[in-house]
Protein backbone atom coordinates (compact mmCIF):
# COMPACT_ATOMS: atom_id res chain seq x y z
CA UNK A 1 0.00 0.00 0.00
CA UNK A 2 1.22 3.65 -0.77
CA UNK A 3 2.20 5.87 1.44
CA UNK A 4 -0.84 8.56 -0.43
CA UNK A 5 -2.94 5.16 0.09
CA UNK A 6 -2.50 4.83 3.47
CA UNK A 7 -2.94 8.73 4.61
CA UNK A 8 -6.63 9.08 2.58
CA UNK A 9 -9.18 6.46 3.81
CA UNK A 10 -11.12 7.41 0.39
CA UNK A 11 -7.84 6.85 -1.72
CA UNK A 12 -7.89 3.26 -0.06
CA UNK A 13 -11.16 2.37 -1.07
CA UNK A 14 -10.83 3.10 -4.63
CA UNK A 15 -7.83 1.08 -4.83
CA UNK A 16 -9.94 -1.75 -3.01
CA UNK A 17 -12.80 -0.81 -5.40
CA UNK A 18 -10.11 -1.62 -8.34
CA UNK A 19 -8.70 -4.70 -7.55
CA UNK A 20 -12.83 -6.19 -6.60
CA UNK A 21 -14.02 -4.88 -10.15
CA UNK A 22 -16.08 -7.02 -11.81
CA UNK A 23 -15.25 -7.93 -15.90
CA UNK A 24 -18.60 -6.97 -17.84
CA UNK A 25 -20.52 -5.49 -15.79
CA UNK A 26 -23.61 -2.78 -16.64
CA UNK A 27 -23.25 0.65 -14.11
CA UNK A 28 -26.57 3.02 -13.27
CA UNK A 29 -24.80 6.52 -14.21
CA UNK A 30 -27.56 9.26 -12.52
CA UNK A 31 -26.81 12.35 -14.46
CA UNK A 32 -28.25 15.88 -13.30
CA UNK A 33 -29.46 17.65 -16.53
CA UNK A 34 -30.29 21.17 -17.24
CA UNK A 35 -31.02 22.64 -21.05
CA UNK A 36 -29.36 26.09 -20.09
CA UNK A 37 -28.58 28.96 -18.15
CA UNK A 38 -31.75 29.32 -15.81
CA UNK A 39 -33.26 26.34 -16.71
CA UNK A 40 -34.37 23.80 -13.90
CA UNK A 41 -32.50 20.92 -13.49
CA UNK A 42 -33.26 16.98 -13.65
CA UNK A 43 -32.05 13.67 -13.07
CA UNK A 44 -31.71 10.97 -15.90
CA UNK A 45 -30.62 7.56 -15.23
CA UNK A 46 -28.37 5.43 -17.88
CA UNK A 47 -26.85 2.01 -18.30
CA UNK A 48 -23.95 2.05 -19.38
CA UNK A 49 -21.90 -1.47 -20.17
CA UNK A 50 -18.08 -1.04 -18.99
CA UNK A 51 -14.75 -2.13 -20.14
CA UNK A 52 -11.47 -2.43 -18.63
CA UNK A 53 -10.36 0.68 -17.50
CA UNK A 54 -13.27 2.96 -18.30
CA UNK A 55 -13.48 6.50 -16.93
CA UNK A 56 -16.20 9.11 -16.46
CA UNK A 57 -15.51 10.38 -20.08
CA UNK A 58 -15.67 7.32 -21.94
CA UNK A 59 -18.89 6.46 -20.12
CA UNK A 60 -20.16 9.99 -21.32
CA UNK A 61 -19.31 9.06 -25.00
CA UNK A 62 -20.90 6.17 -24.93
CA UNK A 63 -24.39 7.72 -23.37
CA UNK A 64 -23.94 10.24 -26.12
CA UNK A 65 -23.81 7.58 -29.05
CA UNK A 66 -26.90 6.32 -27.53
CA UNK A 67 -28.78 8.77 -25.26
CA UNK A 68 -31.67 6.42 -24.00
CA UNK A 69 -32.41 6.09 -20.18
CA UNK A 70 -32.78 2.79 -17.94
CA UNK A 71 -36.94 4.01 -18.67
CA UNK A 72 -36.50 3.58 -22.47
CA UNK A 73 -36.96 7.28 -23.12
CA UNK A 74 -34.39 9.00 -25.83
CA UNK A 75 -33.34 12.16 -24.82
CA UNK A 76 -30.47 14.69 -26.01
CA UNK A 77 -27.09 13.49 -25.54
CA UNK A 78 -25.38 14.80 -22.17
CA UNK A 79 -23.12 17.91 -22.81
CA UNK A 80 -19.75 18.15 -20.69
CA UNK A 81 -16.65 19.99 -21.29
CA UNK A 82 -13.07 18.60 -22.15
CA UNK A 83 -9.73 19.06 -23.54
CA UNK A 84 -6.64 17.56 -22.79
CA UNK A 85 -7.92 13.81 -21.18
CA UNK A 86 -4.65 13.77 -19.01
CA UNK A 87 -5.59 15.96 -15.97
CA UNK A 88 -3.93 19.30 -17.04
CA UNK A 89 -6.42 21.51 -18.58
CA UNK A 90 -9.17 21.41 -16.17
CA UNK A 91 -12.01 21.51 -18.22
CA UNK A 92 -13.60 18.30 -17.15
CA UNK A 93 -13.83 18.87 -13.34
CA UNK A 94 -17.48 18.22 -12.37
CA UNK A 95 -18.93 16.88 -8.98
CA UNK A 96 -18.31 12.77 -8.75
CA UNK A 97 -20.08 10.85 -6.32
CA UNK A 98 -20.28 13.65 -3.95
CA UNK A 99 -16.49 14.77 -4.76
CA UNK A 100 -15.28 17.39 -7.32
CA UNK A 101 -12.86 16.18 -9.81
CA UNK A 102 -11.89 15.32 -12.99
CA UNK A 103 -13.83 13.15 -15.05
CA UNK A 104 -11.05 11.94 -17.39
CA UNK A 105 -9.36 10.91 -14.72
CA UNK A 106 -11.97 9.30 -12.87
CA UNK A 107 -11.69 5.30 -13.62
CA UNK A 108 -14.98 3.80 -12.92
CA UNK A 109 -13.54 0.48 -11.59
CA UNK A 110 -12.61 2.91 -8.50
CA UNK A 111 -15.85 3.90 -7.85
CA UNK A 112 -18.54 1.46 -9.49
CA UNK A 113 -16.83 -2.07 -9.20
CA UNK A 114 -20.01 -4.41 -8.99
CA UNK A 115 -22.64 -4.56 -11.39
CA UNK A 116 -25.22 -1.99 -10.94
CA UNK A 117 -23.40 0.17 -8.54
CA UNK A 118 -24.21 3.50 -9.15
CA UNK A 119 -21.93 6.58 -10.44
CA UNK A 120 -23.50 10.08 -10.19
CA UNK A 121 -22.46 13.68 -12.23
CA UNK A 122 -23.48 16.70 -11.40
CA UNK A 123 -21.88 19.90 -12.21
CA UNK A 124 -19.90 22.46 -10.14
CA UNK A 125 -22.17 24.43 -7.98
CA UNK A 126 -20.33 27.28 -7.71
CA UNK A 127 -19.99 28.08 -11.55
CA UNK A 128 -22.97 28.89 -13.71
CA UNK A 129 -24.07 25.89 -15.41
CA UNK A 130 -23.90 26.38 -19.77
CA UNK A 131 -25.58 22.65 -20.15
CA UNK A 132 -25.73 19.66 -18.17
CA UNK A 133 -22.16 18.82 -16.79
CA UNK A 134 -20.56 21.95 -18.44
CA UNK A 135 -19.72 25.39 -16.21
CA UNK A 136 -18.78 28.75 -17.55
CA UNK A 137 -15.50 28.79 -15.34
CA UNK A 138 -15.30 32.73 -16.25
CA UNK A 139 -14.88 34.23 -13.25
CA UNK A 140 -11.94 31.67 -11.89
CA UNK A 141 -9.94 33.19 -14.81
CA UNK A 142 -11.10 36.97 -14.05
CA UNK A 143 -9.96 36.78 -10.42
CA UNK A 144 -6.33 35.76 -12.22
CA UNK A 145 -6.80 39.11 -13.83
CA UNK A 146 -7.60 40.68 -10.68
CA UNK A 147 -4.11 39.58 -8.96
CA UNK A 148 -2.12 40.37 -12.39
CA UNK A 149 -0.97 36.24 -12.23
CA UNK A 150 1.25 37.00 -15.13
CA UNK A 151 5.10 37.89 -16.06
CA UNK A 152 4.84 41.29 -17.58
CA UNK A 153 6.74 41.15 -20.53
CA UNK A 154 5.52 41.99 -23.73
CA UNK A 155 7.34 41.45 -27.32
CA UNK A 156 9.61 39.28 -29.49
CA UNK A 157 13.01 42.17 -28.99
CA UNK A 158 15.87 40.99 -27.24
CA UNK A 159 16.04 41.66 -23.59
CA UNK A 160 19.10 40.27 -22.68
CA UNK A 161 19.27 37.55 -19.50
CA UNK A 162 17.18 37.40 -16.67
CA UNK A 163 17.68 37.81 -13.19
CA UNK A 164 19.17 34.73 -11.48
CA UNK A 165 16.89 32.55 -9.77
CA UNK A 166 17.46 30.12 -6.97
CA UNK A 167 17.04 26.56 -7.67
CA UNK A 168 15.43 26.21 -4.20
CA UNK A 169 12.59 29.61 -4.92
CA UNK A 170 12.19 27.61 -8.67
CA UNK A 171 11.25 24.57 -6.71
CA UNK A 172 8.67 26.63 -4.67
CA UNK A 173 7.51 27.81 -7.51
CA UNK A 174 7.60 25.02 -10.02
CA UNK A 175 4.62 23.21 -7.72
CA UNK A 176 2.56 26.13 -7.46
CA UNK A 177 3.16 26.53 -11.26
CA UNK A 178 0.65 23.01 -11.29
CA UNK A 179 -2.16 24.91 -10.68
CA UNK A 180 -4.14 24.19 -13.93
CA UNK A 181 -7.25 26.32 -12.79
CA UNK A 182 -10.09 23.45 -12.77
CA UNK A 183 -11.89 25.26 -9.91
CA UNK A 184 -12.11 22.06 -7.46
CA UNK A 185 -10.71 24.03 -5.04
CA UNK A 186 -13.34 27.21 -5.10
CA UNK A 187 -16.35 24.39 -5.26
CA UNK A 188 -14.99 23.09 -1.82
CA UNK A 189 -14.37 26.77 -0.56
CA UNK A 190 -17.46 28.01 2.02
CA UNK A 191 -16.26 31.18 1.13
CA UNK A 192 -17.08 31.21 -2.74
CA UNK A 193 -20.19 31.19 -3.71
CA UNK A 194 -21.86 31.06 -7.25
CA UNK A 195 -22.06 34.89 -8.82
CA UNK A 196 -23.88 35.40 -11.90
CA UNK A 197 -23.78 39.18 -11.49
CA UNK A 198 -20.43 40.09 -13.00
CA UNK A 199 -20.33 43.50 -11.72
CA UNK A 200 -19.94 41.54 -7.75
CA UNK A 201 -17.03 39.74 -9.52
CA UNK A 202 -14.48 42.23 -8.25
CA UNK A 203 -15.54 42.43 -4.84
CA UNK A 204 -16.55 38.52 -3.72
CA UNK A 205 -14.06 36.20 -2.62
CA UNK A 206 -10.97 35.72 -4.76
CA UNK A 207 -10.39 32.43 -4.40
CA UNK A 208 -7.53 29.70 -3.17
CA UNK A 209 -6.15 29.76 -6.87
CA UNK A 210 -5.99 33.36 -7.22
CA UNK A 211 -3.95 33.88 -4.21
CA UNK A 212 -1.40 30.85 -4.65
CA UNK A 213 -0.83 32.49 -7.66
CA UNK A 214 -0.29 35.96 -6.71
CA UNK A 215 2.35 34.19 -4.27
CA UNK A 216 3.90 32.33 -7.37
CA UNK A 217 4.08 35.52 -9.54
CA UNK A 218 5.54 37.46 -6.26
CA UNK A 219 8.06 35.11 -6.13
CA UNK A 220 9.14 35.67 -9.68
CA UNK A 221 12.35 38.19 -9.98
CA UNK A 222 10.40 39.29 -13.05
CA UNK A 223 7.25 39.00 -12.14
CA UNK A 224 7.84 40.87 -9.21
CA UNK A 225 7.70 44.21 -10.73
CA UNK A 226 3.53 44.10 -10.47
CA UNK A 227 4.03 42.83 -6.43
CA UNK A 228 2.70 45.68 -4.68
CA UNK A 229 -0.19 45.81 -7.68
CA UNK A 230 -1.16 41.76 -6.59
CA UNK A 231 -1.10 43.08 -2.91
CA UNK A 232 -3.17 45.62 -3.42
CA UNK A 233 -5.90 43.38 -4.53
CA UNK A 234 -5.72 41.01 -2.00
CA UNK A 235 -5.78 43.76 0.18
CA UNK A 236 -9.38 45.14 -1.03
CA UNK A 237 -12.60 43.72 -0.66
CA UNK A 238 -13.00 40.09 -1.41
CA UNK A 239 -8.99 39.51 -1.25
CA UNK A 240 -7.38 37.33 1.50
CA UNK A 241 -9.28 38.63 4.55
CA UNK A 242 -12.54 37.06 3.56
CA UNK A 243 -10.67 33.51 3.52
CA UNK A 244 -12.22 31.50 6.46
CA UNK A 245 -9.17 29.19 6.79
CA UNK A 246 -11.24 26.60 6.41
CA UNK A 247 -8.71 24.44 4.56
CA UNK A 248 -11.12 22.54 2.44
CA UNK A 249 -9.40 23.64 -0.53
CA UNK A 250 -5.94 22.21 -0.25
CA UNK A 251 -7.66 18.60 0.35
CA UNK A 252 -9.77 18.91 -3.25
CA UNK A 253 -6.89 19.87 -5.19
CA UNK A 254 -5.74 17.36 -7.41
CA UNK A 255 -2.40 18.42 -7.76
CA UNK A 256 -1.71 19.19 -4.67
CA UNK A 257 -0.56 22.75 -3.69
CA UNK A 258 0.07 24.24 -1.05
CA UNK A 259 -2.69 26.09 -1.19
CA UNK A 260 -2.70 27.05 2.62
CA UNK A 261 0.77 27.17 2.90
CA UNK A 262 0.28 29.88 -0.09
CA UNK A 263 -2.65 31.50 2.17
CA UNK A 264 -0.05 32.14 4.98
CA UNK A 265 2.30 33.58 3.14
CA UNK A 266 0.43 35.92 0.88
CA UNK A 267 -1.29 36.52 4.52
CA UNK A 268 1.93 38.02 5.89
CA UNK A 269 2.70 39.52 2.78
CA UNK A 270 -0.35 41.37 3.01
CA UNK A 271 0.32 42.88 6.08
CA UNK A 272 3.56 43.88 5.60
CA UNK A 273 2.36 45.62 2.79
CA UNK A 274 -0.41 47.36 4.54
CA UNK A 275 2.42 48.56 7.12
CA UNK A 276 4.87 49.91 4.69
CA UNK A 277 1.67 51.97 2.93
CA UNK A 278 0.42 53.10 6.39
CA UNK A 279 3.81 54.92 7.31
CA UNK A 280 4.17 56.01 3.82
CA UNK A 281 0.66 57.71 4.42
CA UNK A 282 -1.11 56.29 1.96
S1 LIG B 1 -8.80 28.01 3.44
FE1 LIG B 1 -11.01 27.67 3.39
S2 LIG B 1 -11.94 29.69 3.12
FE2 LIG B 1 -9.76 29.86 2.58
S3 LIG B 1 -9.70 29.51 0.37
FE3 LIG B 1 -9.37 27.50 1.35
S4 LIG B 1 -11.41 26.57 1.52
FE4 LIG B 1 -11.69 28.77 1.10
S1 LIG C 1 -5.23 25.41 -6.95
FE1 LIG C 1 -5.60 23.23 -7.37
S2 LIG C 1 -7.83 22.98 -7.13
FE2 LIG C 1 -7.42 25.17 -7.35
S3 LIG C 1 -7.67 25.62 -9.51
FE3 LIG C 1 -5.48 25.19 -9.17
S4 LIG C 1 -5.26 22.99 -9.55
FE4 LIG C 1 -7.43 23.38 -9.32
S1 LIG D 1 -9.95 16.90 -19.99
FE1 LIG D 1 -8.29 18.15 -19.26
S2 LIG D 1 -8.28 17.73 -17.15
FE2 LIG D 1 -9.76 16.37 -17.90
Amino acid sequence: MSTATKLDPAAAQRAANRKSAKAGRTVIFRVKRCEGPGKPSRWEEFKVPVPPGANVISCLQHIAANPVTTQGARTTPVVWDSGCLEEVCGACTMVINGRVRQSCSALIDDYAPQEGDVMVLEPMSKFPVVRDLWVDRSRLFHNLQRVKAWVPIDGTYDLGSGPIESPASQGTRYKLSECMSCGCCLEACPQFNLEEDKAAWDTSFIGAHAISQARLFNEHATGAILKDERLDALMGQGGINDCGNAQNCVKVCPKHIPLTESIAAMGRAVTIHGIKKFFRGE
